[in-house]
């Protein structure tokens, strides 16, 4: 089932044991897509698999599981179902592909597409309005409430979109990572919680994508709550970065991969890592190669 060099590749034989899943954090959305992702400690590696029999069965989605999470898993949590949905929102096109006559045949993961769209843009309309008060007050049902809605629905969206730039370049992260354990979290140095290593580098990448879907990147800035009513095209990538590194700032989060113990002697390491996540690149909507993954690594030291 596992690729090489850790398994030989084998498909999964058939249908899997009933499916039951339940989530307990309102953020990787998985109890609706096909997609699990597996760290193995002693390989210092993490991996994901898709395969459509992964889908759940059923899916219980009861907010009140999350009730006595602290406040900064909430956070990390949050800031990943954020990702989910601007990454759908602003990748590359389901059009780009060409056309079968089996819907089937279609690619897994399609890229951007009218349903994956209203699923996306609503998930970041929560998120924006809703993260700061869920992180920061855990009797705040409301905010709560909505997190884990907002995390099913971009579960829904990128389960069928694809991610793209933010959980490429997370790998490098979570795969060269040292010395590190993020607070709340009850496990053993190294660890940086997947939210975290795809939220450190994603305003960077947003100034940098935004040029190639401008529009869009746009939306996503609105409809995450910054005002973009005097703004054009080129102010498009400031607006998202902006807006993210401001609710970072609200809820705790580091101020970039620096405060994630990497300094610029580790970008080329980071970048040649993370460069191998050819699915996730090739979704993002501007042409993306190993100079540029370095630079972006470099813009996502610190945000000032
Ligand atoms: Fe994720």
């Amino acid at each position: 089932m596992w690729a090489p060099p850790l398994g030989a590749g084998e498909p999964i034989p058939g249908a899997l044991l009933p499916h039951l899943a339940c989530p307990t954090t309102s953020g990787t959305g998985s109890e609706c897509t096909s997609l699990s992702v597996i760290r193995i400690n002693d390989l210092k590696t993490k991996f994901v698999l898709g395969n459509p029999l992964l889908l759940p069965d059923e899916a219980l989605v009861d907010p009140t599981c999350c009730d006595s999470l602290p406040g900064n898993i909430v956070a990390s949590t949050g800031f990943d179902l954020l990702s989910h949905a601007i990454e759908c929102y602003t990748s590359k096109a389901y059009t780009r592909w060409a056309k079968v006559g089996d819907p089937r045949k279609r690619p897994y993961l399609q890229g951007a597409n009218p349903w994956s769209d209203l699923a996306a843009t609503r998930a970041l309309e929560l998120v924006g309005k809703y993260l700061e008060r869920g992180v920061n007050d855990a009797s705040d049902s409301e905010a709560r409430d909505q997190l884990m809605w907002a995390a099913t629905l971009a579960g829904m969206a990128f389960g069928n979109t694809g991610t793209h730039l933010p959980h490429a370049l997370s790998y490098g992260i979570t795969h060269l990572m040292h010395d590190i354990t993020t607070d709340d979290y009850a496990v053993a140095s190294p660890f940086i919680p997947h939210g975290i290593s795809v939220i450190a580098s994603a305003p960077a990448i947003f100034r940098y994508t935004a040029a190639g879907a401008p529009e869009r990147h746009l939306e996503a800035a609105n409809s995450l709550g910054a005002d973009t009513s005097d703004a054009g095209n080129e102010d498009a990538g400031e607006l998202v970065a902006g807006r993210i590194v401001e609710l970072m700032n609200k809820t705790g989060m580091p101020n970039g991969i620096g405060d994630l113990g990497f300094a610029e002697a580790d970008i080329k390491s980071l970048a040649a890592s993370s460069v191998r996540q050819l699915r996730s690149i090739a979704n993002a909507p501007r042409e993306t190669n190993l100079q540029d993954i370095e630079n972006i690594y470099a813009a996502a030291l610190s945000y000032g």
